[in-house]
Protein backbone atom coordinates (compact mmCIF):
# COMPACT_ATOMS: atom_id res chain seq x y z
CA UNK A 1 0.00 0.00 0.00
CA UNK A 2 1.72 3.49 -0.89
CA UNK A 3 1.90 5.86 2.14
CA UNK A 4 -0.61 8.27 0.75
CA UNK A 5 -3.18 5.30 1.09
CA UNK A 6 -1.80 4.30 4.71
CA UNK A 7 -2.47 7.81 5.93
CA UNK A 8 -6.48 7.13 4.36
CA UNK A 9 -7.00 4.36 5.46
CA UNK A 10 -6.68 4.58 9.35
CA UNK A 11 -9.46 5.04 10.49
CA UNK A 12 -9.98 8.87 11.93
CA UNK A 13 -12.40 11.26 14.06
CA UNK A 14 -12.26 15.07 12.57
CA UNK A 15 -12.84 16.59 15.95
CA UNK A 16 -12.02 20.00 14.90
CA UNK A 17 -13.65 21.16 11.85
CA UNK A 18 -15.32 24.63 10.79
CA UNK A 19 -18.12 24.35 8.08
CA UNK A 20 -17.36 27.35 6.15
CA UNK A 21 -14.06 26.73 6.74
CA UNK A 22 -14.05 23.70 4.50
CA UNK A 23 -15.71 25.21 1.66
CA UNK A 24 -13.47 24.84 -1.51
CA UNK A 25 -12.67 28.07 -3.52
CA UNK A 26 -14.78 26.93 -6.17
CA UNK A 27 -17.73 26.65 -4.83
CA UNK A 28 -16.77 29.57 -2.95
CA UNK A 29 -16.67 31.24 -5.91
CA UNK A 30 -20.56 29.66 -7.30
CA UNK A 31 -22.10 30.89 -4.17
CA UNK A 32 -20.43 34.32 -3.92
CA UNK A 33 -22.07 34.58 -7.22
CA UNK A 34 -25.51 33.40 -6.95
CA UNK A 35 -26.50 35.19 -3.53
CA UNK A 36 -24.42 38.34 -5.37
CA UNK A 37 -21.44 38.95 -2.50
CA UNK A 38 -18.30 40.84 -4.26
CA UNK A 39 -14.88 39.58 -3.48
CA UNK A 40 -12.81 42.01 -3.45
CA UNK A 41 -11.19 43.26 -5.93
CA UNK A 42 -12.49 41.02 -8.38
CA UNK A 43 -10.15 38.25 -7.51
CA UNK A 44 -10.15 34.60 -8.12
CA UNK A 45 -11.50 33.03 -5.11
CA UNK A 46 -8.33 30.53 -4.87
CA UNK A 47 -6.12 33.98 -4.51
CA UNK A 48 -8.35 34.82 -1.42
CA UNK A 49 -7.03 31.72 0.29
CA UNK A 50 -4.09 32.97 1.47
CA UNK A 51 -3.76 34.67 4.81
CA UNK A 52 -0.72 36.51 7.15
CA UNK A 53 -2.50 35.92 9.96
CA UNK A 54 -5.27 34.76 12.10
CA UNK A 55 -7.21 38.29 11.39
CA UNK A 56 -6.45 37.85 7.81
CA UNK A 57 -7.62 34.48 7.68
CA UNK A 58 -11.19 35.59 9.66
CA UNK A 59 -11.64 38.65 7.12
CA UNK A 60 -11.89 35.88 4.04
CA UNK A 61 -13.47 33.55 6.68
CA UNK A 62 -16.38 35.82 6.98
CA UNK A 63 -16.78 36.30 3.18
CA UNK A 64 -17.07 32.69 2.69
CA UNK A 65 -20.22 33.11 5.58
CA UNK A 66 -21.71 35.52 3.63
CA UNK A 67 -21.80 33.45 0.62
CA UNK A 68 -23.92 30.71 1.88
CA UNK A 69 -27.81 31.49 2.54
CA UNK A 70 -30.45 28.91 1.80
CA UNK A 71 -30.81 25.47 3.14
CA UNK A 72 -29.55 24.31 -0.04
CA UNK A 73 -26.35 26.00 -0.16
CA UNK A 74 -25.91 24.72 3.49
CA UNK A 75 -26.76 21.19 2.31
CA UNK A 76 -24.22 21.76 -0.39
CA UNK A 77 -21.52 22.76 1.73
CA UNK A 78 -21.65 20.04 4.60
CA UNK A 79 -22.15 17.12 1.94
CA UNK A 80 -19.25 18.58 -0.12
CA UNK A 81 -17.14 18.97 3.86
CA UNK A 82 -18.23 15.42 5.09
CA UNK A 83 -17.20 13.55 1.50
CA UNK A 84 -13.02 14.73 2.00
CA UNK A 85 -13.65 14.04 5.47
CA UNK A 86 -15.11 10.11 4.58
CA UNK A 87 -12.59 10.11 1.60
CA UNK A 88 -9.60 11.15 3.59
CA UNK A 89 -10.45 8.42 6.00
CA UNK A 90 -12.65 10.24 8.43
CA UNK A 91 -15.31 7.55 9.98
CA UNK A 92 -16.47 10.79 12.60
CA UNK A 93 -16.85 14.16 12.36
CA UNK A 94 -17.83 17.01 15.00
CA UNK A 95 -18.62 19.82 12.75
CA UNK A 96 -18.16 23.07 14.51
CA UNK A 97 -20.40 26.34 12.63
CA UNK A 98 -20.54 29.68 12.87
CA UNK A 99 -24.19 31.13 13.51
CA UNK A 100 -23.65 34.80 13.93
CA UNK A 101 -22.13 35.00 10.64
CA UNK A 102 -25.08 34.16 9.18
CA UNK A 103 -27.70 35.46 11.21
CA UNK A 104 -25.69 38.79 10.28
CA UNK A 105 -27.30 38.34 6.49
CA UNK A 106 -30.26 37.54 8.00
CA UNK A 107 -30.44 33.88 7.53
CA UNK A 108 -32.18 32.16 10.29
CA UNK A 109 -30.79 29.75 12.61
CA UNK A 110 -34.03 26.91 11.70
CA UNK A 111 -32.52 27.27 7.21
CA UNK A 112 -28.90 26.72 9.09
CA UNK A 113 -30.17 23.50 10.80
CA UNK A 114 -32.13 22.35 8.39
CA UNK A 115 -29.50 22.72 5.57
CA UNK A 116 -26.65 21.63 7.68
CA UNK A 117 -29.03 18.62 8.50
CA UNK A 118 -29.67 17.61 5.33
CA UNK A 119 -25.63 17.35 4.49
CA UNK A 120 -25.26 14.89 7.52
CA UNK A 121 -28.02 12.92 6.21
CA UNK A 122 -26.75 12.51 2.49
CA UNK A 123 -23.28 11.70 3.84
CA UNK A 124 -24.16 8.96 5.87
CA UNK A 125 -26.68 7.78 3.32
CA UNK A 126 -23.69 7.92 0.72
CA UNK A 127 -20.33 7.29 2.69
CA UNK A 128 -21.56 5.97 6.31
CA UNK A 129 -20.53 9.04 8.02
CA UNK A 130 -21.54 9.56 11.59
CA UNK A 131 -21.44 13.31 12.03
CA UNK A 132 -22.12 15.80 15.06
CA UNK A 133 -22.81 19.45 15.22
CA UNK A 134 -20.96 22.13 17.44
CA UNK A 135 -22.82 25.88 17.17
CA UNK A 136 -19.41 27.83 17.98
CA UNK A 137 -19.74 31.33 19.49
CA UNK A 138 -17.40 34.27 17.93
CA UNK A 139 -15.71 35.58 21.48
CA UNK A 140 -15.90 39.49 19.64
CA UNK A 141 -19.39 39.52 20.72
CA UNK A 142 -18.98 39.17 23.34
CA UNK A 143 -20.21 37.58 26.70
CA UNK A 144 -24.19 39.28 25.90
CA UNK A 145 -23.80 38.03 22.11
CA UNK A 146 -23.22 34.76 24.09
CA UNK A 147 -26.05 34.49 26.21
CA UNK A 148 -28.04 34.93 22.95
CA UNK A 149 -26.29 32.55 21.49
CA UNK A 150 -26.97 30.08 23.85
CA UNK A 151 -30.33 30.85 24.02
CA UNK A 152 -31.15 29.87 20.40
CA UNK A 153 -28.99 26.96 20.88
CA UNK A 154 -31.46 25.47 23.31
CA UNK A 155 -34.52 26.67 22.13
CA UNK A 156 -34.03 24.53 18.86
CA UNK A 157 -32.10 21.17 19.78
CA UNK A 158 -32.03 18.47 17.30
CA UNK A 159 -29.92 15.64 19.36
CA UNK A 160 -26.97 15.74 16.46
CA UNK A 161 -25.98 19.03 18.57
CA UNK A 162 -23.75 17.78 21.26
CA UNK A 163 -22.24 20.95 22.38
CA UNK A 164 -21.03 24.79 22.00
CA UNK A 165 -17.20 26.16 21.58
CA UNK A 166 -15.76 29.45 21.09
CA UNK A 167 -13.65 30.67 18.25
CA UNK A 168 -12.53 33.88 16.37
CA UNK A 169 -10.36 36.45 17.68
CA UNK A 170 -8.83 34.85 20.63
CA UNK A 171 -6.50 37.82 22.47
CA UNK A 172 -8.55 40.40 23.38
CA UNK A 173 -11.29 38.09 24.66
CA UNK A 174 -10.20 36.26 27.48
CA UNK A 175 -11.96 32.34 28.88
CA UNK A 176 -12.74 34.07 32.04
CA UNK A 177 -15.53 36.17 29.92
CA UNK A 178 -17.67 33.56 28.79
CA UNK A 179 -17.75 31.43 32.45
CA UNK A 180 -21.43 31.92 32.72
CA UNK A 181 -22.26 30.88 29.42
CA UNK A 182 -20.42 27.63 30.06
CA UNK A 183 -21.75 27.03 33.64
CA UNK A 184 -25.33 27.32 31.85
CA UNK A 185 -24.60 25.03 28.79
CA UNK A 186 -22.71 22.43 30.82
CA UNK A 187 -26.29 22.35 33.49
CA UNK A 188 -28.43 21.82 30.14
CA UNK A 189 -25.82 18.57 29.26
CA UNK A 190 -23.98 20.12 26.50
CA UNK A 191 -20.10 19.40 25.87
CA UNK A 192 -18.11 22.52 25.86
CA UNK A 193 -14.69 23.36 24.11
CA UNK A 194 -12.63 25.93 23.56
CA UNK A 195 -10.19 28.12 20.86
CA UNK A 196 -7.11 28.47 23.17
CA UNK A 197 -3.63 29.29 22.96
CA UNK A 198 -3.47 29.54 19.22
CA UNK A 199 -2.58 33.18 19.40
CA UNK A 200 -2.88 33.79 23.01
CA UNK A 201 -1.49 33.04 26.16
CA UNK A 202 -0.78 30.32 27.84
CA UNK A 203 -2.74 31.92 30.77
CA UNK A 204 -5.81 31.23 28.01
CA UNK A 205 -5.11 27.50 28.22
CA UNK A 206 -4.64 27.54 31.85
CA UNK A 207 -8.55 29.38 32.09
CA UNK A 208 -10.28 27.01 30.24
CA UNK A 209 -9.10 24.30 32.11
CA UNK A 210 -8.78 25.78 35.64
CA UNK A 211 -11.64 28.27 35.38
CA UNK A 212 -14.31 27.23 32.61
CA UNK A 213 -12.83 23.67 34.03
CA UNK A 214 -12.77 22.01 30.39
CA UNK A 215 -10.99 19.15 29.31
CA UNK A 216 -11.06 20.02 25.82
CA UNK A 217 -8.87 22.68 24.24
CA UNK A 218 -9.02 23.97 20.16
CA UNK A 219 -5.36 24.30 19.55
CA UNK A 220 -3.80 25.24 22.66
CA UNK A 221 -0.12 25.36 21.32
CA UNK A 222 0.90 28.01 23.75
CA UNK A 223 0.71 25.88 26.73
CA UNK A 224 4.38 24.88 25.94
CA UNK A 225 5.09 28.37 27.51
CA UNK A 226 4.22 27.04 31.05
CA UNK A 227 6.01 23.35 32.20
CA UNK A 228 3.97 23.92 34.80
CA UNK A 229 0.83 24.18 32.76
CA UNK A 230 1.76 20.98 30.65
CA UNK A 231 2.00 18.85 33.75
CA UNK A 232 -1.36 19.70 34.68
CA UNK A 233 -2.69 19.12 31.61
CA UNK A 234 -1.11 15.85 31.04
CA UNK A 235 -2.29 14.79 34.82
CA UNK A 236 -5.67 15.91 33.75
CA UNK A 237 -5.60 14.15 30.37
CA UNK A 238 -6.58 17.17 28.37
CA UNK A 239 -7.30 17.01 25.21
CA UNK A 240 -5.93 19.09 22.83
CA UNK A 241 -7.58 18.82 18.91
CA UNK A 242 -4.43 20.55 17.04
CA UNK A 243 -4.16 21.05 13.14
CA UNK A 244 -0.79 21.71 11.63
CA UNK A 245 -1.47 23.61 8.71
CA UNK A 246 -3.16 26.27 10.55
CA UNK A 247 0.18 26.57 12.29
CA UNK A 248 1.78 27.65 9.94
CA UNK A 249 -0.76 31.10 9.46
CA UNK A 250 -2.09 31.86 12.93
CA UNK A 251 0.80 31.04 15.35
CA UNK A 252 4.55 31.65 15.83
CA UNK A 253 5.12 27.91 15.01
CA UNK A 254 5.34 28.20 11.59
CA UNK A 255 8.14 25.34 10.31
CA UNK A 256 6.68 21.49 11.16
CA UNK A 257 10.63 20.60 10.93
CA UNK A 258 11.66 22.16 13.73
CA UNK A 259 12.15 20.30 17.19
CA UNK A 260 10.72 23.62 18.78
CA UNK A 261 7.37 22.94 16.90
CA UNK A 262 4.69 23.33 19.40
CA UNK A 263 2.64 20.23 18.51
CA UNK A 264 5.64 18.20 18.39
CA UNK A 265 6.70 19.12 22.10
CA UNK A 266 3.50 18.59 23.03
CA UNK A 267 3.54 15.08 21.88
CA UNK A 268 6.59 14.76 23.44
CA UNK A 269 5.76 15.85 26.75
CA UNK A 270 3.13 13.19 26.70
CA UNK A 271 0.12 15.46 26.04
CA UNK A 272 -3.44 14.31 24.70
CA UNK A 273 -2.50 15.74 21.75
CA UNK A 274 -5.48 14.43 18.81
CA UNK A 275 -4.58 15.84 14.73
CA UNK A 276 -7.53 17.68 12.39
CA UNK A 277 -7.62 19.87 9.62
CA UNK A 278 -9.83 23.20 11.36
CA UNK A 279 -10.45 24.89 8.01
CA UNK A 280 -9.06 22.61 5.39
CA UNK A 281 -9.12 23.95 1.61
CA UNK A 282 -8.68 27.31 3.14
CA UNK A 283 -5.62 26.29 4.87
CA UNK A 284 -5.16 23.87 1.19
CA UNK A 285 -4.74 20.29 3.25
CA UNK A 286 -6.95 17.60 3.88
CA UNK A 287 -7.15 15.35 6.91
CA UNK A 288 -5.00 12.58 5.56
CA UNK A 289 -2.27 15.01 4.49
CA UNK A 290 -2.40 16.13 8.20
CA UNK A 291 -1.10 13.10 9.40
CA UNK A 292 0.88 12.92 6.85
CA UNK A 293 2.88 16.35 7.54
CA UNK A 294 3.33 15.08 11.11
CA UNK A 295 4.35 11.60 10.09
CA UNK A 296 7.24 13.23 7.94
CA UNK A 297 8.16 15.83 10.02
CA UNK A 298 7.64 14.83 13.50
CA UNK A 299 9.57 11.20 12.35
CA UNK A 300 6.45 9.37 13.41
CA UNK A 301 5.78 5.11 12.92
CA UNK A 302 2.79 3.73 11.81
CA UNK A 303 2.16 2.14 14.73
CA UNK A 304 2.04 5.90 16.96
CA UNK A 305 0.09 7.51 13.84
CA UNK A 306 -2.54 4.54 14.69
CA UNK A 307 -2.39 5.68 18.38
CA UNK A 308 -3.03 9.31 17.56
CA UNK A 309 -5.49 8.17 15.38
CA UNK A 310 -6.89 6.09 17.92
CA UNK A 311 -7.06 9.03 20.53
CA UNK A 312 -8.90 10.92 18.55
CA UNK A 313 -11.72 8.75 18.53
CA UNK A 314 -11.78 8.06 22.73
CA UNK A 315 -11.34 11.87 22.71
CA UNK A 316 -14.48 12.28 20.70
CA UNK A 317 -18.55 13.08 22.65
CA UNK A 318 -19.44 10.29 21.69
CA UNK A 319 -21.55 8.45 24.15
CA UNK A 320 -19.25 5.63 25.12
CA UNK A 321 -21.09 2.58 24.18
CA UNK A 322 -20.90 3.52 20.56
CA UNK A 323 -17.05 4.96 21.21
CA UNK A 324 -16.51 1.10 22.85
CA UNK A 325 -17.64 -0.49 19.34
CA UNK A 326 -15.58 2.25 17.24
CA UNK A 327 -12.07 1.50 18.69
N1 LIG B 1 -12.53 29.89 13.00
C1 LIG B 1 -12.16 29.08 12.02
N2 LIG B 1 -10.85 28.75 12.14
C2 LIG B 1 -10.40 29.39 13.25
C3 LIG B 1 -9.14 29.44 13.91
N3 LIG B 1 -8.08 28.78 13.46
N4 LIG B 1 -9.03 30.20 15.01
C4 LIG B 1 -10.09 30.89 15.48
N5 LIG B 1 -11.29 30.86 14.90
C5 LIG B 1 -11.45 30.11 13.80
ZN1 LIG C 1 -10.72 26.09 14.79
Amino acid sequence: MSLEGFFRRIPKAELHLHLEGAVSASTFAELAAQNGVALPDGKPTEDLYSYGNLLDFLKVYDLVCASVRSADDFSRITFEALERCALGGARYVELFFSPHAHLAHGVTYSTMLEGILDGFRRARERYGLVAKLIPAHAKPLGAEGGERFLDMVLAERPAEIIGIGFDYDERPNPPGMFLGIVERAKAAGLNVTNHAGEDGPADYVRDTVDLLGLRRVDHGYHVVDDPALMERCRELDVVFTCCPSTTLVTTVWRDLASPDHAIRRMMDAGLNVTIHTDDPPMFGTTLDREYALIAKNFGLSPARLKEVALAGLAASWLDPETKRTWM
